[in-house]
């Protein structure tokens, strides 16, 4: 006779033997709510993250630096339908999850509410906050449920170009006149602090972490992804001449990797919680988004809907 605690030994069992739990799989309540608690806010980030970038497609200093905003700027929107996809995948709908994040019940990354000032924000933009997030993703490749890991393999790819182009904007700047270096600069410091709170709270402070792991959807925790992303980036800042802008940062030769000051968890909490430098702007534009969006996908329901109807006919003749 099949029982909670067999379907629960089973679950546990797939899991720790480092199988795919699928859609169709039982999975605790728990679990099922975590993942869409999870998937649904890095949907959410792909799509508003959409809009600090674009705001300098139509800016861009050449057409080669179009080209790769424009690449990226879509890659960001198939990411977040990609994560919205595997998110439905949990029996929740597109409409809900999207008026989850319309009412602000539902959270996407803090990162996405800082302005994006000068150029050189699209390379700190690139280099750290794509660079953050391929140190939080390619973990996420190997999560215990399926359809969320195998999205990551796919955003993953397209995420080293993303890291990519933005350092060489950096690159490029860094190694101009004294302003470009310093536009660089600037960036720099504006972007190095709001990228390091990506990876989320202290792990000591942390809601979800624990479960998390023991689910493998999380493979590492929030400090040592954040530990993993400062020991790889703080190299790269040197090599083009950039300061990290953080007078505590120092190598430690006993642990292998860099000491780094205290995160400022109050600016933090004030931008997740809405009253950050640009979340008004953000959501206003995502509304103004969805609601121009709307004949679109009328139109798009009507095809559906008419394509049916003449398939079930042609079944019925
Ligand atoms: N911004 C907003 N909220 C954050 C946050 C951040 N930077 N970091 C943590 N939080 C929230 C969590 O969502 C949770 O709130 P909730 O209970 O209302 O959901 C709370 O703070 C406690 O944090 P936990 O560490 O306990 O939560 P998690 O275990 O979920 O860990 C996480 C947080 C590391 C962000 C994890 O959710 C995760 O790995 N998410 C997937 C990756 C993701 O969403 N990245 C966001 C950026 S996407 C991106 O950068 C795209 C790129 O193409 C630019």
């Amino acid at each position: 006779m099949t029982t909670i605690a067999s379907l629960e030994d089973k679950f546990y069992q797939t899991i720790d033997a480092e199988e795919k739990i699928e859609p169709k799989d039982w999975m605790p309540d728990d679990y099922r709510k975590t993942l869409v608690r999870q998937i649904s806010q890095h949907a959410h980030s792909e799509i508003i993250g959409m809009l600090p970038e674009g705001n300098w497609i139509t800016r861009a200093p050449s057409l080669k630096r179009k080209l790769a905003l424009l690449a990226k700027v879509q890659d960001e929107a198939g990411h977040g339908l990609y994560l919205y996809a595997a998110c439905e995948t949990l029996g929740v709908g597109r409409d809900e999850l999207l008026d989850q994040l319309h009412t602000g019940k539902a959270k996407y990354s803090s990162i996405f509410n800082y302005p994006t000032i000068t150029w050189a924000d699209m390379g700190a933009i690139g280099w750290l906050v794509d660079g953050a997030a391929i140190m939080n993703q390619v973990p996420l490749c190997r999560c215990s449920y399926g359809p969320y890991s195998r999205a990551m393999v796919r955003v993953c790819k397209e995420e080293s170009f993303h890291q990519r182009q933005g350092y060489e904007i950096m690159t490029t700047l860094a190694k101009g006149s004294e302003e470009q270096k310093a536009m660089a600069q600037d960036a720099l410091n504006r972007w190095w602090w709001p990228s390091l709170m990506m990876f989320g709270p202290n792990d000591s402070v942390s809601t979800h972490s624990e479960m998390s792991m023991r689910w493998k959807i999380k493979r590492f925790s929030n400090d040592e992804l954040r530990q993993r992303f400062v020991d790889m980036t703080v190299p790269q800042a040197e090599l083009i001449g950039l300061t990290i802008p953080d007078p505590l940062l120092k190598f430690n030769e006993e642990k292998k990797g860099y000491d780094f000051g205290p995160i400022d968890w109050d600016e933090f909490k004030m931008v997740v919680n809405g009253h950050g430098p640009c979340n008004e702007e953000r959501m206003a534009a995502r509304l103004k988004a969805h609601a121009d969006g709307e004949w679109v996908r009328e139109a798009a329901s009507a095809h559906a809907a008419r394509k049916s109807n003449s398939e079930s006919r042609l079944k019925t003749a």
